[in-house]
């Protein structure tokens, strides 16, 4: 065996004892070098049991997903003790098809790390149990993840993108606005008041049969709705964005969806249809939904965005806004946030399609963020518990109350609407394109 003596730039034939001493210096494997730390994350919060193992430097050694959909789809939601069914029959499997995968032992990993919170809790339940074990049998250090905080920090494996930034979470069970400062450094701008938009257009998706759609049915409600909408006439109806008035960065949908089942109601003795068929103006009642739940979004993201320029909490020559979630992934409300980020000269980030919904990658990149930090890395897990309506300590209450002092000056005002969609709209006297205001 040949070593490349640098300092003297000359090849020699090494002693036995540095050869030793050489490969001492690696975490050594036959047939494999590791240079970095290696993490395992496993996630199972609300209905999809993934786990992946990704290193120091953010590749993805292995990874593996089962997800619940179809089932859920079938009863209609989630129902606990399903979903907790579920992942206790797919997690061995899933852990060791990302571990398999990686080519990793158990023994090799730097670190577990795990969702704990927030979830449903007999989800999170399984995740943690099955965690804790291979923590005891290979002596690993264990590390406790908030599932929101790894949906932030994921832009971080794909994108170059430094503290601080504004994120916008937007799935079935989530829907916050934060200044993320530090990786577990949270500023809450705004969160839902009641339901989270994904949940919200899974449930007008239901009410409109869409998985009797031939077209729509294995989809989730979110993309159903997104597919839906692009054969339908959105100015067909007109839903107004919810909190016009309040001058805050809260979110809520739940009004919004009361409104649309009454106008489902409506069309159903209109058209002699019964309940559970679908409407001819399905397609319509989509394009709808989608471009309000758009506006509503874009509008208080608008208002955040300008509310940490305006504090010096973001700067204007560098500020980024990352959406992600499985409602990201809705290429209409991404428009409107771009229209929105283009207006206030911010960097519209994304993360890929699979990284935006619930995986193990972003736990484990979690795992590594604070493996590398020095975050919250337990050596001893008793008393470990899982915590499902967690809202910890980096998530500081809402400040969104503060933003109704913000400005709007001319040139900051996104066009959520073209002129001539403005004129089409029924019975609209003000516009979110012109009239700003309760964005
Ligand atoms: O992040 P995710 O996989 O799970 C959590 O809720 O945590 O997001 C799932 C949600 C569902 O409500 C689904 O309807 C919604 O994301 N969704 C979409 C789209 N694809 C999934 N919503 C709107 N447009 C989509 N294309
Ligand atoms: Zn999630």
């Amino acid at each position: 065996m040949l070593i490349l003596n640098k300092t003297a730039g000359v090849f020699f034939k090494p002693s036995r004892r540095k050869i030793y001493e050489f490969l001492g210096s690696f975490h050594f494997h036959p047939g494999k070098l590791f240079l970095h730390k290696l993490v395992l994350g496993i996630e199972t919060s609300c209905d999809d049991t993934a786990a992946a193992v990704v290193d120091e430097a953010g590749n993805v050694l292995g990874e593996a997903i089962h997800s619940q959909t179809e089932v859920h789809l079938k009863t209609g939601g989630i129902i606990p003790p399903v979903a907790q069914q579920l992942h206790r029959e797919n997690i061995q499997r899933i852990v060791q098809e990302a571990l398999s995968a990686s080519e990793v032992s158990p023994s090799e990993l730097s670190a577990i790390a795990t969702t704990i919170k927030p979830g449903l809790a007999l989800s999170l339940g399984v995740g943690l149990s099955f965690s804790l074990q291979l923590v005891d049998q290979f002596k690993k250090p264990f590390i406790p993840i908030h599932h929101m905080e790894a949906h932030a920090l994921t832009i971080r494996l794909t994108n170059k993108v430094e503290f601080p930034f504004l994120v916008l979470l937007i799935s079935g069970g989530h829907c916050l606005l934060a200044l993320v400062r530090g990786v577990s450094d949270f500023l809450l701008l705004g969160k839902s008041l009641d339901i989270a938009p994904g949940d919200m257009l899974d449930k007008v998706a239901r009410r409109l049969s869409l998985i009797k759609h031939p077209e729509c049915s294995t989809m989730s409600g979110g993309k159903a709705i997104e597919h839906l909408a692009k054969q339908g006439n959105r100015l067909h109806f007109d839903f107004q964005p919810p909190m016009q008035r309040a001058k805050n960065c809260d979110f809520s949908f739940s009004g919004l969806q009361h409104v649309i089942d009454k106008m489902i109601m409506q069309k159903e003795k209109e058209e002699g249809v019964e309940q559970g068929q679908i409407l001819s103006s399905a397609a319509d009642i989509a394009a709808a939904v989608q471009h309000t739940v758009a506006c509503h979004i874009a509008k208080r993201t608008h208002r955040a965005i300008l509310f940490c320029m305006q504090r010096g909490l973001l700067q204007p020559s560098s500020a980024v806004l990352v959406v992600s979630g499985g409602v990201a992934s809705n290429l209409y409300i991404r428009k409107a946030l771009e229209i929105v980020t283009n207006a206030t000269q911010c960097t519209l980030l994304c993360p890929p399609a699979r990284l935006c919904t619930d995986n193990g990658i972003m736990i484990a990149w979690n795992g590594v963020e604070r493996l590398r930090a020095g975050l919250g890395i337990l050596h001893n897990t008793e008393g470990i518990r899982y915590e499902p309506k967690y809202v910890g300590v980096q998530l500081k209450p809402s400040i969104g109350q503060y933003a109704k002092h913000v400005k709007k000056s001319r040139n900051l005002r996104p066009k959520l609407f073209t002129e001539e969609e403005q004129r089409k709209r029924v019975g609209s006297k003000a516009s979110p394109a012109t009239s700003n205001e309760g964005t």
